[in-house]
């Protein structure tokens, strides 16, 4: 089956942190493979921007060395005709007035500004653009995440962003809505008669989401000691996906809509506080192991000093207060350093009200819709069937298992294609409203404040494994546990 590429209007893509892993990693590469399915306009341009003192010439030289496995030398080639570098401090005048005259050079062009930096860059990288007037005709602006690190902090960010760019410019970006699985939750509930009946408290038992990484923290240690697991993973990406999953049917796809009924999942939230935290939450930090088919160090290892009492791990029990969820347990988990690079969503059914079988016939499990984001993406429903043939009635639990690549035969583009070119086109459904982020970080900030007055460390766990054993007791204390397919 062929993919369907929709045209875009030509553009300029400024990375703001071209030089830094995300634009190497995942921006560039996303670019160059939109650039090889002829995705992108004769005439647009890609700009990196960061302090490194580099020219074009240099940039590219990296790019071609970062670059060479995506595509083959030809394209390449061509696509960094494209590419260009402007080195730049955003706390600093010099060459600001050059690259405001090279972008001015093509006004027609719908300008994006990537802020791939530090957060704390922001505002002093939207309050140039706006000097310079960049921020005028077809602008937008991209930010990653973390938007800060507490409600504080974003909302002074979301302030300064907003001085420069209206909110119909802004783009917070959440890689994870990008995911084929995650906007494949929306076909599958809103484009199938047979779940939306059964979605609520009266037919789910729980749900469990799981993003668990072989990856340890290696040279991101500096950014990541000052964020750890639950704001660098929990209050955005995983919270986004609870959202998918708990949202009301929104009156369409347009925008507003989608994120007005995440919004009401976010406030609706029940709160972890001092009160509750040490029952509801787990924090761990790897130590050396076994992982990613190697010895590798500790989390402190890797760190200069080697102190610090930042997560790589959390578990914790989430709940959402509405008729539709009440009582219904959302187990999150996420870690750096586990067995398995997974990510996925299990819907749990209730069981049967009453078992007609024997016990000799086996046991009766619960029906389990399970969503796999990665590796592998696909969904499978876990269903009860007879075991086929003579020797009387045994129940076998059985996947109905649909991997995308093999039904439909297409490689799924990565996460950041398909969203850098929805910000081209100006759609900003996958992407965070400011409201969302805010009420993201009013849930998350007690969270924080409750592990720091506890003064206690995060549970040890050895790499390559699932975690402390205490994220395993906290879905078990219930009765339940963690999906074992994943593991
Ligand atoms: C990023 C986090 O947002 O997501 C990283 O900052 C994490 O720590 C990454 O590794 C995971 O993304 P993916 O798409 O590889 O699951």
């Amino acid at each position: 089956m062929t993919a369907n590429f929709a045209p875009v209007e030509a553009f300029d893509l400024v990375i703001f942190g071209g030089t830094g892993d995300l634009a190497y990693r995942k921006l560039l590469p996303a670019l160059l493979r939109r650039h090889a399915d002829g995705q992108i306009p004769a005439g647009s341009r890609i700009v990196g921007v960061a302090r490194e003192a580099l020219d074009d010439a240099g940039y590219r030289k990296q790019l071609q060395a970062a670059l060479a496995d995506v595509a083959d030398a030809k394209t390449l080639e061509a696509f960094l005709q494209q590419v260009g570098y402007r080195s730049l401090d955003a706390r600093k005048d010099a060459g600001w007035d050059a690259f405001a005259e090279m972008i001015g050079e093509q006004p027609e062009h719908v300008r994006v500004f990537y802020l791939s930096t530090s957060p704390e860059l922001f505002v002093d990288i939207c309050g140039r653009l706006g000097h310079y007037r960049l921020n005028e005709g077809k602008a937008r602006v991209v930010l990653e995440k973390p938007i800060g690190r507490n409600l504080a902090s974003a909302n002074q960010i979301n302030d300064a962003v907003g001085q420069v760019f209206d909110e119909s410019q802004t783009f917070r970006i959440d890689h994870y809505l990008g995911k084929e699985t995650v906007q494949n939750l929306l076909a599958l509930r809103f484009g199938n008669a047979l779940f939306e009946p059964l979605w609520n408290n009266g037919h789910i038992d729980h749900v469990q989401i799981t993003v668990a990484e072989t990856v340890g923290v290696g040279h991101r240690a500096g950014y990541y000691d000052h964020a750890g697991a639950l704001r660098d993973m929990v209050q955005n990406h995983m919270l986004q996906l609870l959202c998918m999953v708990a949202m009301e049917p929104p009156s369409s796809l347009a925008p507003d809509a989608v994120r007005d009924e995440k919004l009401k999942v976010l406030n609706s939230l029940t709160p972890v506080d001092d009160s509750n935290a040490a029952q509801l939450t787990v924090r761990g930090q790897y130590r050396a192991g076994n992982a990613d088919g190697q010895h590798v160090p500790g989390y402190l290892d890797e760190l200069k000093d080697g102190k610090s009492n930042t997560e790589t791990f959390v578990a914790l029990k989430a709940g959402i207060a509405n008729w539709r969820w009440a009582g219904v347990p959302f187990y999150l988990r996420t870690g750096k350093r586990l067995p398995n690079r997974v990510s996925e969503i299990v819907v749990a059914f209730k069981p049967v009200p009453h078992s007609i079988f024997d016990s000799s016939a086996g046991t009766l499990a619960q029906n389990r819709l399970v969503l796999r984001l990665q590796p592998d993406e696909g969904v499978k429903l876990w269903l009860t069937i007879k075991h086929p043939g003579p020797g009387g009635l045994r129940l076998r639990h059985v996947p109905l298992d649909m991997s995308f690549a093999e039904a439909f035969g297409v490689q799924q583009p990565d996460a950041y294609e398909r969203l850098l070119l929805d910000v081209v086109r100006g759609n900003p459904t996958l992407f965070m409203r400011r409201d969302e982020v805010e009420a993201a970080w009013r849930w998350a900030d007690p969270i924080l404040a409750a592990w720091a007055a506890s003064g206690e460390p995060p549970r040890p766990y050895t790499a390559g494994t699932w975690g402390p054993s205490a994220s395993v007791a906290l879905i078990e204390r219930d009765g339940r546990t963690w999906n074992e397919d994943s593991e």
